[in-house]
């Protein structure tokens, strides 16, 4: 093989940047030529192209998102054609301006939907490795994925501060946390900041319940609340919150405002003074913890070397801390929180923590 190319899709995380660097040098060291898609599936539809050496990614793991750039609305064999307002397969289109441009083997960096699609590109002849990255953390192929670590330090850090100013006003805070219908990110974050109420997607709570631990907590003489929920997180028998239906995108719920209904109704069944943060981005941005730079750097070099070495065809991922390879799947597999046997949901019911569930 003598050139190869890489590619970010999906929602950009930190540790994007430390996997392209590793991929970028293993293949120089060993001869091979490395050609960046920018813009994800945008440019991998319109055939825009970066060359990447050894100069040019020199230092970039220390940056946040990705280099190449990204985009999460779009599907090569689900394009939306602004023209027509139809959705066309492009998958072929894509591939034959890689082979064009010499390219004999791809590297695709993204979420279960950006490695459903790789998977596509693979069965249609282009030699394909995947590597998984989100802040979800909610891919079977990987524990944990690029940008959760990150993900959830910079959370914390928000949450923290979040905590000051309600102790001083005395005040129920809620605070919401992407991870779409994936609770991963708000019980990790959540946890490590102290939240005393974390409420996931997973399993629908009861708003009473939230109201009673509120009044408790506040009764004990504790000067404030702390309530952690995920943007798809929803009361029993209740609709999830939609900020926004993107119609030209494959996944077209956009999720935002739980937070800010919640902490409405709080504030009429308590009486407490109850504010809402909706963390949003924040959580995506910044520098990669030194964890998510050594995992990227991981996948990278594991990517690199099976595609190179002739072996398309897989997803590399952490499985028990180690680098594994997994075929892949025919189709989407998320990985799903447990709540009956996660370790730190247990953790934190023993410790008190509360999860909106009537028998707690
Ligand atoms: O999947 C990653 C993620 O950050 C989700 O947690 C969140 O719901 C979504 O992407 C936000 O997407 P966008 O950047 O389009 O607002």
């Amino acid at each position: 093989m003598k050139k190869i190319a890489i590619m970010t899709a999906g929602g950009d995380c930190a540790g994007l940047n430390s996997a392209i660097k590793s991929i970028v040098m293993t293949a120089n060291t060993q001869g091979i030529e490395v050609l960046g898609v920018m813009d994800g599936y945008i440019g991998f539809v319109e055939g825009r192209y970066m060359p990447l050496n050894a100069e040019i990614v020199r230092s970039i793991e220390i940056k946040g998102g990705t280099m190449l750039g990204s985009s999460n609305k779009e599907c090569p064999f689900h394009y939306y054609n602004k023209e027509t307002g139809e959705f066309e397969d492009r998958v072929d289109e894509g591939i034959e301006k890689l082979k064009a441009q010499n390219v004999e083997g791809m590297v695709i960096i993204g979420g279960d939907g950006t490695l459903d699609s790789a998977r596509v590109i693979y069965e249609h002849g282009m030699p394909t490795v995947g590597i998984p990255k989100t802040i979800d953390n909610d891919m079977s192929a990987s524990e944990p994925t690029i940008g959760f670590q990150t993900a959830i330090d910079a959370a914390v850090d928000a949450i923290r501060k979040i905590i000051t100013t309600a102790y001083s006003h005395r005040r129920v805070m809620v605070v919401e946390l992407m991870g779409r219908t994936s609770g991963y990110l708000t019980l990790y974050a959540g946890f490590a900041s102290g939240a005393d109420i974390i409420l996931l997607p997973e399993q629908d709570y009861s708003l009473k319940v939230v109201c009673d631990k509120v009044n408790e907590i506040m009764n004990s003489g504790k000067r404030y609340v702390i309530i952690a929920i995920s943007e798809a997180a929803k009361e029993k028998g209740g609709e999830e919150t939609i900020a926004q239906i993107v119609k030209d995108s494959f996944e077209q719920k956009r999720y935002g405002g739980v937070s800010q209904k919640l902490a409405a109704e709080i504030e009429q069944l308590t009486g407490y003074e109850t504010r809402a943060t909706i963390l949003g981005h924040i959580q995506r941005g910044g520098e990669p913890t030194t964890s998510d730079i050594i995992l990227g750097a991981r996948l990278g070099n594991a990517a690199c070397q099976l595609l190179v070495h002739g072996e398309p065809g897989y997803i590399v991922g952490i499985k028990g801390g180690n680098v594994v390879k997994m075929a892949f799947p025919k189709e989407r597999v998320p990985r799903i929180l447990d709540m009956s046997t996660n370790d730190l949901c247990k953790t934190a019911k023993d410790m008190g923590v509360c999860f909106g569930q009537e028998n707690e």
